[in-house]
């Protein structure tokens, strides 16, 4: 059979902050296995990501945190690019978007489809921040969704139903530069008339035909993306700028388009191929090799990506021409954390890179958790609770315990060499024959993306190895049959070897170890299900095995979960210190007259009391120098009584008097308030008695 060749993609993650679990959960993780897998099957695969490091998403967070947007991208480019490497995630490059390969790429590109006439160039009214003299599109500008009414939609994408926007389909447009509602001023921009590929697209993403010849099986597809896609195509597709009026991003190549670069969503997908070209380039490759012909193109993407990689990229490579469309979007949900969404700004979150760095010796652990709970096809969750349960009652007792079984009973009655096989009862040839069967099964799911299910079947393939072990029990035939002893030891080290090749895409680490115990080398797909994968007497390592997987403490789950929480209080309370405070406007004028008509002198108080029935209000004596007066004042919530009574104070002697619940209040106590509402006195210092006047 002839080896296809594949370009595995993840999305390009925007270099503004660090990556989550949730990221790894819903692209990087699975892509990775899926691309182990396809290696295992000697398949000629690229696997190429970057970061992505223009659009508003970097500019707008060089903004927030008062540096560079350079700054911004060199930080969290070296912070990512690190994390995925310590966790094993086996890019062939991951790049940058802002490499010079990357900028002629992605500007060589918009020069082909502009010559073909594959954009529009239009004079359009767009929204504009006066205060800041800047467009707004994309990330700079915030409304209502027309479509699901998320408040929070941004000017290019609403990322909570996942419609694709334009700036002027929100509702109560806002600036996020000047929180103000922005006018609308006149620029010029290339556009791509998406309404002229809605025909070819239809067919193409319904039946996975491409001018009447097939290319990929539309079943494949996860319903999520079809629908999605199919929603918006029958909801109409329109013409979408490819342009923007920034000065951060790949120049629009053509004179008299200053101050103009590439729209984030036309140059960062393009970035899948100035990575290929870059690993081409170091790796005596062809990158064409990669993107033309029978070569089979997977994106890996979370679920706020499908309109732009199922339709908008499409379109341009279809327009380019010589490129190859998609074969599979596979699209993930959204994972979840301890009961809320993950969320950067609230620091609810696992980061990667500071799980990395506190527990190197858990990487396949946390593989396999979140493999075992990946949003495939809905939202799930995360919990420490559960990453506890799954790698104690999972992985340790069903995967270690068989493996440790196995090897150790081996040592123990065998000298660690591989005992022959005698004659097979039903039970030993029932467990060769469903041995047999895992790798096809294994592989069917990988191949049509269930890779959370693949993994569930690997490990239902260390299940049968446990319980073979139970039911032929040879710890106790040991003592009476020693031959039959060693035909279930046969078979079960055959296992083993079976399992470090099954759980290789998804475990790397762990297969390996088990491997190093069985001394038997990286094994490939090849001999998945052979029950003769090891030779009687081929001699397994000599020293007995090391724990392949320690059981996760409750005091772990605790810190987890209370460092979380701590994390987020902290950042709440980093929030609220950062807060501007911001102050009502200035009154209108008043006279210097009407000023000096007010008496306000030094008063202290000399008794107070709550009012009956209210809440808000204390009734306080007040010595005023001019007489012992009562004032009604709102101050109950903020002060006790006992705290004021000596108090020297503000008084607003000549208001008119008024009754407030039944007591008549003769003048008014000075407050300053702050922006939080908090209210304080306004007082002069001791050495002013009752009496002394304000002015
Ligand atoms: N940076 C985008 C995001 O995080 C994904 C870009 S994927 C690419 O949502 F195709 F554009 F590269
Ligand atoms: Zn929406």
């Amino acid at each position: 059979m002839k080896n296809n060749k594949y370009t595995v993609t993840a999305a390009l993650p925007y270099a503004n902050g660090p990556l989550h679990l949730g990221h790894v959960a819903g692209v990087y993780l699975p892509a990775d296995i899926f691309v182990r897998f396809l290696r295992m099957k000697k398949e000629d695969v690229v696997f190429v990501c970057a970061s992505d490091e223009h659009g508003a998403a970097i500019t707008l967070r060089a903004k927030k945190e008062g540096t560079t947007p350079q700054e911004i991208v060199d930080k969290y480019h070296q912070i990512n690019k690190k994390a995925f490497a310590d966790f094993g995630i086996g890019f062939d490059i991951y790049s940058r978007t802002s490499n010079p390969i990357h900028h002629q790429t992605a500007s060589d590109y918009f020069k082909v489809l502009n010559d073909k006439g594959s954009f529009t160039k239009k004079t359009t009214e767009q929204y504009y921040d006066e205060d800041y003299n800047q467009f707004l599109a994309d990330r700079y500008i915030t409304g209502t969704c027309p479509t699901c009414s998320n408040e929070g939609a941004y000017g290019d994408q609403c990322e909570k139903c996942g419609s694709a926007l334009s700036p002027t389909d929100l509702i109560n447009p806002v600036s996020t530069l000047s929180g103000k509602t922005p006018i609308l001023r006149e620029t010029t921009h290339w556009f791509l008339p998406m309404d002229k590929h809605e025909d070819w697209l239809r067919t193409w993403i319904k039946e996975g035909k491409l001018d009447g010849v097939q290319q990929h099986d539309p079943k494949l597809w996860r319903n999520q993306v079809n629908g999605q896609c199919m929603s918006w195509i029958d909801g109409g597709l329109h013409a979408r700028a490819m342009t923007r009026d920034l000065d951060w991003g790949v120049k629009v190549p053509i004179e008299a388009a200053d101050g103009k670069v590439l729209y984030v969503w036309l140059d960062a997908p393009i970035g899948y191929i100035s990575a290929t070209k870059e690993w081409a380039a170091e790796n005596d490759k062809n990158w064409e090799d990669y993107w033309t012909g029978d070569t089979k193109l997977i994106h890996f993407i979370g679920k706020d990506n499908i309109v732009f990689h199922a339709i908008i990229f499409p379109i341009l490579l279809k327009e380019h021409g010589g490129l190859i469309l998609p074969d599979n979007v596979p699209a993930y949900e959204f994972l979840n954390l301890e009961g809320d969404k993950f969320s950067t700004s609230r620091n609810w979150a696992v980061w990667l890179h500071e799980y990395m760095a506190e527990n190197p010796d858990k990487i396949d652990e946390l593989k396999y958790v979140l493999t075992s709970i990946a949003p495939e096809s809905k939202d799930a969750e995360f919990t420490w609770k559960e990453f506890q349960s799954r790698i104690n009652n999972e992985l340790a007792d069903i995967l270690g315990n068989f493996v440790n079984r196995a090897i150790v009973l081996t040592h123990k009655y065998f000298d660690a060499k591989v005992p022959s096989r005698g004659e097979l009862e039903d039970v030993d040839k029932d467990v060769i024959a469903q041995m047999a069967e895992f790798p096809d099964k294994i592989e069917g799911l990988i191949r049509k993306y269930k890779i959370r299910e693949a993994q569930s079947e690997a490990m239902n393939f260390a299940r049968l190895g446990n319980k073979y072990l139970a039911e032929t029990e040879p710890w106790k035939l040991a003592k009476t049959d020693m031959s039959r002893v060693e035909t279930i030891m046969n078979i079960a080290l055959q296992i083993t070897a079976n399992l470090t090749i099954v759980f290789a895409p998804f475990l790397p680490g762990k297969a390996a170890k088990i491997a190093e115990f069985l001394n038997c080398g990286t094994l490939g797909w090849e001999h998945a299900g052979s029950a003769d994968i090891l030779p009687a007497g081929h001699s397994l390592d000599e020293n007995k095995p090391s724990i392949l997987i320690s059981k996760i403490e409750d005091s772990f789950v605790d810190a987890q979960v209370a460092k979380l929480e701590a994390s987020k209080l902290e950042k709440a309370a980093e929030d609220k210190a950062a807060q501007p405070v911001t102050h009502p406007d200035q009154k209108t004028e008043t006279s210097f007259d009407d000023f000096m008509k007010m008496d306000i002198r030094v008063g202290e108080i000399l008794e107070a009391e709550k009012v009956k029935k209210s809440d808000k209000l204390l009734k306080l004596l007040v010595d005023t120098g001019l007489d012992k007066r009562t004032v009604v004042s709102g101050i109950a919530e903020h002060f006790a009584p006992e705290d004021v009574i000596g108090k020297k104070v503000s008084v607003l002697m000549n208001l008119a008097p008024r009754k407030i619940r039944g007591v008549e209040s003769q003048g008014m106590i000075l407050m300053a308030e702050n922006a939080e509402g908090k209210l304080s006195f306004v007082s002069p210092d001791d050495s002013f008695t009752a009496g002394c006047e304000i002015r």
